[in-house]
């Protein structure tokens, strides 16, 4: 079941019409994807630090906030010039950001809205850069690719140290879920 990035990155890509003219726009607009980088992070990060939790974990290790500023600038890159046509390359380091922030504890509560601030905010910057709304949407799109990268991570990471810990079958984890969620209702 362990997820493959590459057929993952195809299924998204799909599902959410990432085409081929969302990539020319975002190749095209890969210089002032830097230019705004910087202040993307700062923005990033003072959100991430107004809330008690996720401050907490962001200030938990010395340098790491250092380290997270210039990541996010990486990333944030990364999404226009796709590394390697948003291929194997793009798809592996998604996975991989994913499976940092599982095991740093980070879940879909603290992910789902930082992402939504990140398309906020480069909204506001492509309208005041009078950039057209076809390059947001291609932003939106791709954000929303890289979000289910980090979610999906949760569900492969926590199922499959269940599986290994007890060797039930995923038919079985499977019904167990199912019968859970309708006890809770
Ligand atoms: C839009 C959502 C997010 C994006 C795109 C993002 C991006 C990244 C990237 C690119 C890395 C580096 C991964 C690596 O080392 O390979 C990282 C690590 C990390 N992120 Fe995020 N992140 C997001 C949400 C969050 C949230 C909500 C928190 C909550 C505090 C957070 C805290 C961290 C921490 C603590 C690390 C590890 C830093 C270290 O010690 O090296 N991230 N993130």
């Amino acid at each position: 079941m362990t997820l493959d990035p590459q057929v993952f990155m195809t299924t998204m890509t799909q599902r959410i019409s990432f085409s081929d003219a969302d990539k020319a726009l975002l190749k095209a607009n890969a210089t002032w994807g830097n230019t705004i980088a910087r202040q993307m992070a700062e923005v990033f990060y003072a959100y991430l630090a107004r809330d008690a939790e996720m401050n907490a974990i962001l200030t938990a290790k010395e340098g790491r906030m250092h380290r997270l500023n210039e990541t996010f600038i990486e990333w944030f890159g990364e999404m226009f010039t796709g590394m390697d046509d948003w291929g194997n390359a793009y798809a592996a380091r998604r996975w991989r950001i994913g499976l940092v922030h599982v095991q740093i504890g980070i879940g879909p509560q603290h992910v789902v809205p930082a992402m939504a601030t990140v398309v906020n905010e480069v909204g506001k910057q492509l309208k005041s850069a009078g950039l057209p709304e076809d390059l947001r949407d291609a932003l939106g799109r791709i954000c929303m690719i890289d979000l289910a990268f980090i979610e999906q991570a949760y569900v492969e990471v926590s199922s499959q140290a269940v599986l290994r810990e007890t060797g039930w079958t995923e038919g079985l984890f499977k019904r167990m879920i199912s019968t859970g969620a309708a006890s809770m209702k």
